[in-house]
């Protein structure tokens, strides 16, 4: 029996370059998905998915991330004068409760690795999950939920992965598959931000980790690798050679808000499945020449 998974390690450290100046003051991590900020999918996906504490390895200026996951005592009380109760119990059910939230800083930004390795001491000695802020994630039930579902008949290190196009590989980890196994596949290697044309597969990962505790102690040593950064997927790759490790097929869809047209991408999509906006959007979105 598979030890549970209780933690999930959301790095949210990144400076967001690629939106300035909207990122000057603000987190790009609290960037607005139709009416949450992109931080907020995943630790909804991360507490559906049964997770019991949210670890964000944070840096400078990301203040308002901290604030976000916190009660707001003068609004719960003004929503509740004004009789606005649902509003108020919907953003107090979305709050994680007390002690369910821990944060710690990256101090220098030396890449995913050194972001997740930065939360060993309260991770511990047991399986962590690692969700990436910027794959916001459209799926029944959520991505992490789907992983657990999967670590609960095979255990070991599970990642999830998604078809991409050859001219994107680059951009992201990309994955060498072996045997099937129940609900999941073997994974035999990995690269990270392959060069044009050497990808192993068209299988990239998405953004969601289930890990032994083991690869704290392979980051620690851990070289840089591609771009000069301390990289999660070059200690995955290592792990591999010790401990079991599969993927699995994420059943939806991702939206890599760490993109311009990502970010917009998500916005049309996910308004698509809002009641308060989804007849005016698809009016026009019909209404485009
Ligand atoms: C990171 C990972 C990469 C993964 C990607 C998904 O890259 O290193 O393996 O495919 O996230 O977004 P980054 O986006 O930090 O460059």
């Amino acid at each position: 029996m598979a030890l549970p998974v209780r933690k999930a390690v959301v790095p949210v450290a990144g400076l967001g370059t690629r939106f300035l100046p909207a990122t000057k003051a603000l987190p790009k991590e609290m960037l607005t998905v139709v009416d949450r900020p992109v931080v907020q999918y995943c630790v909804d996906e991360a507490f559906e998915a049964g997770i019991e504490h949210v670890i964000f390895v944070t840096g400078r200026g990301k203040g308002l991330i901290e604030d976000h996951f916190d009660y707001q005592f003068e609004l719960d009380a003004t929503l509740r004068e004004r009789g606005k109760t649902a509003a108020a119990e919907q953003l107090d059910a979305e709050t994680p409760g007390a002690g369910q939230v821990s944060f710690t800083r990256q101090q220098k930004p030396l890449g995913l690795g050194h972001a997740v390795w930065c939360a060993r001491d309260i991770v511990g000695n047991e399986p962590f999950a690692v969700l990436l802020p910027d794959m916001v994630m459209d799926g029944e039930p959520g991505c992490l939920k789907q992983m657990m579902d999967a670590y609960n008949e095979v255990g070991g290190n599970i990642i999830s992965v998604q078809e991409t196009t050859p001219d994107l590989a680059h951009k992201y980890g990309i994955v060498a598959t072996g045997a099937e196994k129940g609900p999941a596949f073997e994974i035999t290697g990995m690269v990270e931000k392959p060069e044009p044309g050497t990808a192993p597969s068209n299988l990239y990962i998405n953004g969601r980790y289930i890990l032994q505790p083991k690869v704290m102690e392979i980051l620690s040593t851990q070289a840089a690798g591609a771009g000069g950064e301390i990289q999660l997927t070059d200690a995955m790759l290592n792990l591999m050679e010790s401990e079991p490790f599969y993927g699995v097929s994420f059943d939806g869809r991702t939206f890599d808000c760490g993109s311009k047209f990502g970010f917009l991408e998500a916005n049309i999509m996910l308004a698509l499945k809002n009641d308060d906006v989804r007849d005016e959007v698809r009016d026009l979105l019909k209404s485009l020449p």
